[in-house]
């Protein structure tokens, strides 16, 4: 296997969880790069049913270390609460490690997030962003601005707290000057924080000597990306992403692995496109076949509830990750949401339009203030309308399907690995 980075290749929620369960049974350790507990990935296997949020979706490979990575922040409270669940189910948990340099969600970063997007959503509804609330912006903003506290901090309790009274005095003054909202009380922010931190603690530790030690032996890894391409800090849809970088790249900095150590990138990729949030989406649907793939995908949030848009899958977009990524394959998931369609779009290219008003036909994806106006060209292929969620190998796909599949392949100029036909980690085609 060697070093596999596995990442969304869409707007999130591409199936993640259960690919990267899928394929943690062969790795020794499962890195999570970026991002914080505003992911929700999915994962069903032989323990249960789970919603990972910051806990790599290796973790339920008992001979694996399951790393939460440098470049993640984590919420001490709500990875507590994630790890009890994950506990409950008698799923071991003495190779979890938290590095000790990903930064901390603290809780002025919620009450900053939530500020924001009032204030964003007061203004115009165009300003807002759709963010989870989970305090992911402002706690990236933080550790870039050099406010930031890494949890290795906890583990020097005086200087910690030091350091946490300074940080929340600047906060509140955030809060209450720019955005009118009431500050924060240490003592009842410490209340619920403190012991959380606390039970934290043991498994903090230095990831790079691990790191170092699984790279020196060759130990087969997965580095387990957050949210996809499309929400990248850098190459989304901006300013409606993350403040993180799902890309590859996001994965040699927020896992500490050089680049020529990565030996395969794999894409996952949904059958369709969804997207939760603000922002550009060109193949969004507002009608009845819209609603038809979010009813028939389960399409709402595993962190917020919310109801996810839907559309026809975005080649363009995808073609973008690909490249940007390296993608060296796909695993495409939800296949088998489309078995009752009779006919299934593939959107091939996009009509942008210029500030100036003209018009030019497009097949990479533009900057986002130029995707917001983009519209869709697209292809029809007919669909399968029959079951695909028994499939165990390519051959045991509809005709219409591995067409469906070969076109994407060719479009986008990579390879499938794996093809996903159901939530459970055994409905799945592995090439
Ligand atoms: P992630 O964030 O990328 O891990 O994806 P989510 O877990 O947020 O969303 C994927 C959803 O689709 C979850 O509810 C999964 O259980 C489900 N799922 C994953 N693969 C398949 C599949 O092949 N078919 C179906 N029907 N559901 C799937
Ligand atoms: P997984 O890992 C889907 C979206 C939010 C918002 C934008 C910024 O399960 O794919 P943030 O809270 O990160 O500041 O929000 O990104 N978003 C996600 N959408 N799946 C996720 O995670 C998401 N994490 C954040 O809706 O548009
Ligand atoms: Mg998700």
């Amino acid at each position: 296997m060697s070093v596999w980075a596995v990442l969304g290749a869409q707007w999130g929620d591409e199936g993640k969880g259960k690919v990267v369960d899928f394929l943690a049974g062969r790795a020794k350790l499962v890195i999570r790069y970026q991002g914080g507990d505003n992911a929700g990935h999915t994962v069903i296997n032989e323990f249960g049913n789970f919603g990972m949020h910051l806990i790599p979706s290796g973790i339920f490979n008992p001979k694996a270390y399951s790393l939460i990575g440098t470049g993640t922040v984590v919420n001490p409270v709500s990875l507590l609460k994630e790890m009890e669940q994950v506990r409950d189910a008698k799923v071991p948990m003495d190779k979890l490690i938290i590095s000790n340099r990903a930064h901390l969600v603290m809780p002025y970063h919620v009450a900053l997030d939530k500020a924001e997007e009032k204030y964003r959503a007061a203004i115009s509804g165009k300003e807002k962003i759709g963010t989870t609330l989970r305090g992911i912006g402002p706690a990236y903003a933080d550790k870039i601005a050099r406010w930031g506290i890494q949890c290795g901090e906890i583990l020097d309790w005086n200087q910690f707290t030091r350091r946490v009274k300074i940080n929340l005095e600047r906060a509140n003054r955030i809060l209450n000057h720019v955005y009118d909202e009431p500050e924060l009380d240490y003592d009842e922010m410490m209340a619920a924080f403190e012991p959380a931190c606390r039970a934290i603690a043991p498994f903090i530790a230095d990831s790079y000597p691990l790191i170092r030690k699984a790279l020196d032996e060759n130990w087969d890894m997965i580095l387990e990306g957050q949210l996809g391409v499309m929400r990248d800090v850098d190459w989304g849809t901006y300013p409606f992403v993350t403040s993180s970088n799902p890309i590859a790249g996001g994965a040699c900095a927020g896992a500490g692995i050089p680049p020529q150590r990565i030996d395969q990138v794999i894409g996952v990729v949904k059958a369709y496109s969804t997207s939760v949030g603000e922002g550009p989406m060109p193949t969004e649907l507002t009608d009845e076949t819209g609603k038809m793939l979010r009813d028939l995908g389960g399409e709402y949030g595993v962190t917020t509830g919310r109801a996810r848009r839907c559309g026809w899958i975005d080649l363009v977009a995808l073609k973008f990750a690909a490249q940007l990524s390296g993608f060296s394959s796909i695993a495409i998931t939800k296949l088998d949401v489309l078995d009752s369609f009779k006919e299934i779009k593939l959107c091939v290219a996009y009509d942008v339009t210029n500030p100036d008003g003209t018009k030019y036909r497009s097949d990479s994806v533009p900057a986002s203030y130029l995707l917001a106006k983009a519209e869709p060209v697209y292809i029809t292929m007919p669909g399968w309308q029959s079951s695909t969620t028994d499939a165990k190998k390519m051959e045991d796909l509809p005709r219409e399907a591995r067409e469906y599949l070969r076109k994407i392949e060719e479009t986008i100029g990579t390879k499938i690995k794996l093809v996903s036909v159901g939530a459970r980690r055994e409905q799945t085609i592995f090439i």
